[in-house]
């Protein structure tokens, strides 16, 4: 171990660290026995103007520490720098400023760790299909370890937005379409970022975004505009922010959109009324990047210094990359303007999240102490949540699993069999294609020299016109007892600014398929996608489909392992997926309408007689050639197993407000084989102060079965789980019945009554 020559600091493995607090800091930082608000009120009390200013800015790193960013930090003008990922620079970076600066306030370093670091994770959504809270925590768990690694302690995840609309390219980094299940794999993921203690090594402070409504922007195009009517923010797009918030949530990140005219880096009603009125946050808020400067694009400030004060009147903590803050707080305090208390409170919030992750008693990284990057656990992780991440759309005639020794030989064929890079998806800035295992390597391993493989791309990517490669495909599937079809979106087709109007399989991806089919041999499709897919035009030529998203560094294996039968898929879906388009926005827990459509009143425009009359067919709420049903509904997911449920009971018929209903079904695993099974229940509130959806998913529990087993399956139910915002936007439970309904997806039929009385 060699010392540098500040006093204080020892190179450890070539990466500075600190050894003890110097002198001057000492006798400067308030004591770390003190609580954290009375630390953040004395610091604030030393602070200059220009210091508190400095801590309201974060500048992306320009990859080396020049003159210019060792003046800025030293001179304390920096609250956070965004993407240094390796500790070396990190310790560098925390030195400097711990050091080097006035009253030596340690940096947030920042980056978007969003489903992994090395070890990439499926995308959020995938692992939202897992219906798992305890696998996405522990998947975080890992991303949290190997960023920590790299120095970082900070990430931009998650992301929480209810997200309705397939083609809104962020879908892919969200959980899906419901705001219950959004809320707990929020709190799991923060739990699994942030850890039971913030301050121990290897955990990171998390960020809930984007505040708020962003999954709604209009036409699923990103960054467009949104509306949300209040009582639908209420009741569908902020509890997960809420729940992340309880749970305890570092930071949260104001969204690039607008909502009802007024965009959320200048949204005091979010910011202020709802974040920290309601909610009480005294956290740490940040714009996204440059949104504050964007405030001028938006047409809701003229120039960069009224963008400043309406940012920080709303209560935007700390600006991202643009110069409001730097160039004009200093001057709207002068001009009486913004009042120094205002500054105060929002540099409070960052110091207080530099506080909670104990950053000033040791802002350093030493990643000898942290597991190693992309090990054997971390890996094995990935590998279940890619496996519980599946989804099984369709399954002919038992065509999966396949059976290895009923195959002489197999065609695998299409542009994500063996695309390394490809399976990761979107936001992977740190992971590393080469530790990828693709589904053909997998399957080769899995099936070693007892089927013989043949690999054909097809196409050159998903995306291609170029249908050359169709001969040989075709040559291979000849010679094959059966195909299977690796097909989808690469990564770049999904994330954000990549959004699609049309969300069939891109390219001649259709063409190959039905080329495929045509040879007659069992064809399973295997879809690796950033987002839900029109895959109605391919259903009827294939024995079975599994949407696989984009899995991950150990997507191949999880694949391979449904594939051959190792383990049934068990994922389910987490957003609905259209028949068409056209469809959207479509979701499980909509309104009933003053006309809702039933199967008598809805007549397809094939079948509709020539000159009708106007009413007498339907007169419903349908499309004419879409019906009103989704092609795959929210919750949906088959297995190899075939589960039943029966003997749905409640404990009461009638609840009063301070009872708890529980409800209880039994489900059967009718098969010779384990699987898991993903229950979920439902319920409906008949009659509110405000319309109520059709069902709305109260609970979920993952559990395996053993062949032939039969196990009472218990959910609890108390009044808080049926509340909702009423017209006047409180939280109200409101007497009346209800109806509850436990199944394997959200189109389930066992249903059960009750009434909910009031004191
Ligand atoms: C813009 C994205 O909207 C946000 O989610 C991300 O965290 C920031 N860029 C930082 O990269």
């Amino acid at each position: 171990m060699a010392s540098s020559s500040r006093p204080g600091l020892v190179l450890l493995g070539g990466i500075l660290l600190m050894n003890a607090p110097s002198a001057g800091m000492t006798q400067q930082l308030p004591s770390a026995d003190e609580p954290i608000e009375s630390r953040v009120a004395s610091l604030l009390d030393r602070m200059t103007l220009e210091e508190k200013i400095g801590q309201m800015i974060q500048v992306n790193f320009p990859g080396e520490i020049g003159p210019d960013l060792r003046a800025a930090i030293e001179a304390g003008g920096l609250g956070s720098l965004l993407n240094v990922v390796d500790a070396r620079t990190a310790n560098e970076i925390q030195a400097i400023v711990t050091e080097g600066s006035r009253l030596g306030i340690p940096l947030l370093l920042g980056r978007d760790v969003i489903h992994g670091f090395r070890t990439v994770l499926p995308i959020p959504l995938g692992q939202a299909a897992s219906f798992n809270p305890e696998l996405v925590e522990r998947g975080a768990r890992v991303a949290a370890l190997e960023a920590a690694a790299a120095g970082v302690n900070w990430t931009f995840a998650p992301m929480i937005d209810v997200s309705r609309d397939p083609r809104w390219g962020r879908i892919a980094e969200s959980f899906g379409e419901d705001p219950w299940l959004t809320s707990r794999l929020a709190v799991a993921m923060v739990n699994g970022f942030q850890g039971g203690d913030l301050a121990a090594a290897g955990t990171i402070a998390a960020t809930a975004k984007h505040f708020a409504g962003y999954g709604a922007s209009e036409a699923g195009r990103d960054y467009n505009t949104t509306n949300i009517p209040e009582n639908e923010l209420r009741n569908v797009y902020l509890p997960p922010f809420k729940a992340a918030v309880n749970a305890g949530v570092v930071s949260l990140m104001a969204s690039f959109s607008d909502i009802d005219g007024v965009p959320a880096s200048g949204n005091r009603f979010l910011m202020q009324d709802i974040l920290r009125g309601e909610w009480g946050f005294d956290g740490l808020v940040v714009s996204d990047w440059v949104s504050i400067e964007q405030l001028i694009d938006h047409g809701f400030a003229a120039d960069l210094r009224e963008a400043a004060f309406k940012a920080a009147d709303a209560g935007i903590n700390m600006e991202m990359v643009s110069r409001a803050y730097a160039d004009h707080l200093a001057d709207l305090l002068r001009d009486g303007e913004i009042s120094l208390a205002r500054i105060d409170e929002l540099v409070a919030g960052i110091l207080r999240a530099k506080f909670r992750l104990g950053l000033f008693e040791n802002p350093y990284t030493d990643p000898s102490e942290l597991p190693e990057i992309a090990n054997p656990e971390h890996l094995a992780v990935a590998r279940e949540a890619a496996l519980q991440s599946l989804v099984l759309l369709r399954n002919e005639r038992g065509a999966l699993p396949l059976d290895v020794d009923d195959l002489g030989s197999i065609a695998v064929i299409g542009p994500m069999a063996d695309d390394p890079y490809e399976q990761l998806g979107t936001w992977v800035f740190d992971g590393d294609p080469s530790l990828s295992r693709t589904p053909l390597q997998a399957i080769r391993d899995m099936v070693g020299d007892r089927v013989r493989i043949r690999y054909e791309r097809g196409l050159e990517t998903t995306r291609s016109r170029n249908t050359e490669g169709f001969v040989a495909a075709l040559q291979a599937v000849a010679e094959a007892d059966a195909v299977i079809a690796f097909l989808g979106e690469e990564s770049i087709l999904s994330g954000e600014a990549h959004s699609r109007a049309d969300i069939d399989l891109p390219g001649s991806q259709v063409e190959l398929l039905h080329a495929l089919s045509e040879a007659g041999k069992p064809v399973i499709a295997v879809i690796l996608a950033g987002r839900p897919l029109t895959v109605q035009n391919i259903l009827d030529q294939v024995d079975a489909l599994i949407f696989a998203w984009h899995p991950g560094t150990m997507g191949g294996p999880a694949i391979a392992d449904a594939l051959f039968g190792v383990e049934s898929p068990s994922g389910k879906l987490p957003v609905t997926f259209p028949k068409v388009v056209g469809q959207i926005p479509i979701y499980y827990a909509h309104k009933n309408t003053g006309k809702p459509a039933t199967p008598e009143t809805y007549v397809h425009l094939d079948d509709l007689p020539v000159r009708a009359v106007q009413s007498a067919h339907g007169m419903t709420s349908h499309h004419l050639d879409a019906g009103y049903t989704p092609l795959f509904p929210f919750g949906f997911g088959l297995s190899y197993a075939h589960f039943s449920f029966a003997d749905m009971e409640l404990s009461a018929a009638v609840i009063g407000m301070e009872d708890t209903l529980t409800v209880e079904a039994v489900l059967t695993n009718n098969s010779d084989i384990a699987a898991d099974e993903v229950v979920q229940l439902y319920v409906r509130d008949l009659v509110g102060d405000v319309t109520r959806p059709v069902r709305e998913l109260r609970g979920v529990q993952r559990l395996r079965l053993d062949a032939r087993e039969s196990r009472t399956v218990t959910f609890e139910l108390d009044a808080a789980d049926l509340a909702f915002y009423g017209q006047d936007m409180t939280l109200i439970t409101e007497p009346g019945q209800f109806h509850v309904w436990i199944g394997g997806s959200s189109d389930t039929d066992l249903r059960a009554e009750f009434t909910l009385v009031g004191d």
